[in-house]
């Protein structure tokens, strides 16, 4: 078993720390915010995610686990630094590394016998080469150290069985020991596991999202092209994903991506090919259809309200989705500036993420409320709009909404409703990429 410290408690660090300690080896989570350590400490988790709770509890009872913001120490006493801080979005698309490079100067200075370092954070190709750069000129050229490219497929709201069950791990390395040492510590994993040069490691992770980005976007254009024709979107993109070769996974139209990955890697991702001279205009394209869904949504309710102002809209969903409470890019904290800014008054609510919201909303005063249940937010409402999956907006009582509201009008951003029965309540419902009166059962198909 290894002794490990994870560097930044985020989302990624800390189911990381978390899975690891699980495995039976020994965990330092290292993080600078004291309010998160403290709460880590005393087995409280620091956001919402499915089972999280019980595996800290675990991990502490069972002394695999600690929490420090003593860096120094933590590297002393650990052989392999998993780095999982953040990379924000910086300047032009590009990446702030900045998180990753204060790391790489405090390993430096405290590199006193060899140490394994590992990039899970999602960074450009090259990286890697900076962080050995820094070492060495901080540290002096006799360190004696690796760094490797481990990166991070987990999706929130199912981070610890993502973590746990992958489709793949991913190991960049460039000496016997580095390989020796990922390949020990992942040896109870049943994946493929993909060894490859770390630029390659590094490179895989941008693609991949960019390329998840890539479908959503795809799907999103093509459900525009569906409201002009008449075509329904779901039924292209079912017709779509039963090919093999394409997949029905990440095709679902709606308000488009959002969340801290996929807006920042591929803003990062095109940023990096334009700097090497590499036609980055696909990757502009996937980013510039996803931030017009807000747009999108917001034409949507001015064809049913035909203006926003003064309009009472009953916003559902503020996580960026379903089982998480995270609203980074989050298209319903998106939409919910752009009504406020078009003067509307918007209620909300969410399951997991109010409390994220309140905070990142609160100088918007009181054009802005948050309700405690979906039918507390519909009350008055002249229109409601469903941003994101949650299971629970599909089993509301509609007809009791629609006696709630002003005006029955549904905006469905996911087209997770049953359009036709919303309709028969009496409500306007419109869907994304289904022509409105364009749903009927003749158009299913059979199976
Ligand atoms: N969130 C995801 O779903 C996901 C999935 C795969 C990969 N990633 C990538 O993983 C990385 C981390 O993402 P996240 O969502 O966990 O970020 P996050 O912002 O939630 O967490 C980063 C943490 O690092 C801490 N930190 C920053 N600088 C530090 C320092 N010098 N020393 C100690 N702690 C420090 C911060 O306080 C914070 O707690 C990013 O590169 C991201 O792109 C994220």
């Amino acid at each position: 078993m290894a002794r490990l410290c994870v560097v930044g408690m985020g989302y990624v660090g800390l189911v990381t720390a978390l899975c690891f300690a699980k495995l039976g080896n020994s965990v330092i989570g290292v993080d600078k915010d004291i309010n998160k350590l403290k709460l880590l400490s005393e087995g409280s988790p620091t956001f919402y995610e499915h089972g999280l709770d019980e595996l800290l509890r675990e991990g502490l009872e069972k002394g695999k686990l600690s929490f420090t913001n003593d860096i120094n120490r933590s590297i002393e006493q650990s052989e392999i630094i998993f780095i999982c801080v953040g990379t924000p979005p910086g300047e032009n698309g590009r990446p702030d590394l900045s998180q990753v490079e204060e790391v790489a100067r405090s390993i430096a200075i405290n590199l006193k016998s060899y140490k394994l370092i590992v990039e899970k954070s999602t960074v450009p190709a090259g990286t890697a080469e900076r962080i050995k750069q820094t070492i060495k000129l901080a540290g002096g050229e006799d360190t004696v150290f690796d760094v490797a490219s481990n990166p991070e497929f987990l999706r929130e709201g199912s981070a610890i069985a993502d973590f746990s069950c992958p489709d793949r791990i991913v190991l960049g390395v460039d000496t016997s020991m580095a390989r020796t040492m990922l390949k020990e510590l992942y040896r109870d994993f049943d994946c493929p596991v993909l060894i490859t040069d770390i630029a390659t490691a590094e490179l895989i992770k941008h693609a991949s999202n960019a390329f998840l980005a890539t479908k959503i976007s795809f799907s999103n254009l093509v459900a525009d092209i569906c409201e002009k024709v008449g075509a329904n979107i779901n039924l292209v993109v079912d017709g779509l994903g039963y090919d093999r070769r394409i997949g029905r996974e990440f095709l679902n139209a709606g308000i488009g991506y959002g969340g801290s990955c996929f807006p920042k890697d591929v803003k990062a991702f095109a940023a990096m090919a334009g700097a090497l001279g590499v036609n980055n205009t696909l990757l502009k394209e996937v980013d510039r259809i996803n931030e017009d869904r807000i747009g999108a949504i917001v034409k949507k309710i001015e064809d049913a309200l035909w203006v926003c102002k003064n309009k009472r809209i009953a916003l559902l969903g503020l996580a960026f989705k379903c089982n998480t409470d995270d609203i980074r890019e989050s298209p319903g904290i998106k939409l919910v500036r752009e009504l406020v800014r078009k003067g509307s008054l918007v209620t909300c609510y969410d399951p997991k993420a109010m409390d994220n919201a309140r905070g990142e909303l609160k100088n918007l005063g009181d054009v802005l409320s948050f309700a405690e249940t979906p039918y507390v937010a519909a009350s008055e409402a002249d229109a409601l709009v469903l941003m994101t999956e949650w299971p629970e907006f599909v089993q509301l009582d509609f007809l009791r909404m629609k006696k709630l509201m002003r005006t029955p009008v549904i905006i469905d951003g996911r087209n997770m409703l049953q359009a036709e029965e919303i309709e028969k309540i009496g409500f306007w419902y419109s869907g994304i990429g289904c022509h409105r009166g364009n749903r009927k059962s003749k158009f299913q198909y059979d199976n």
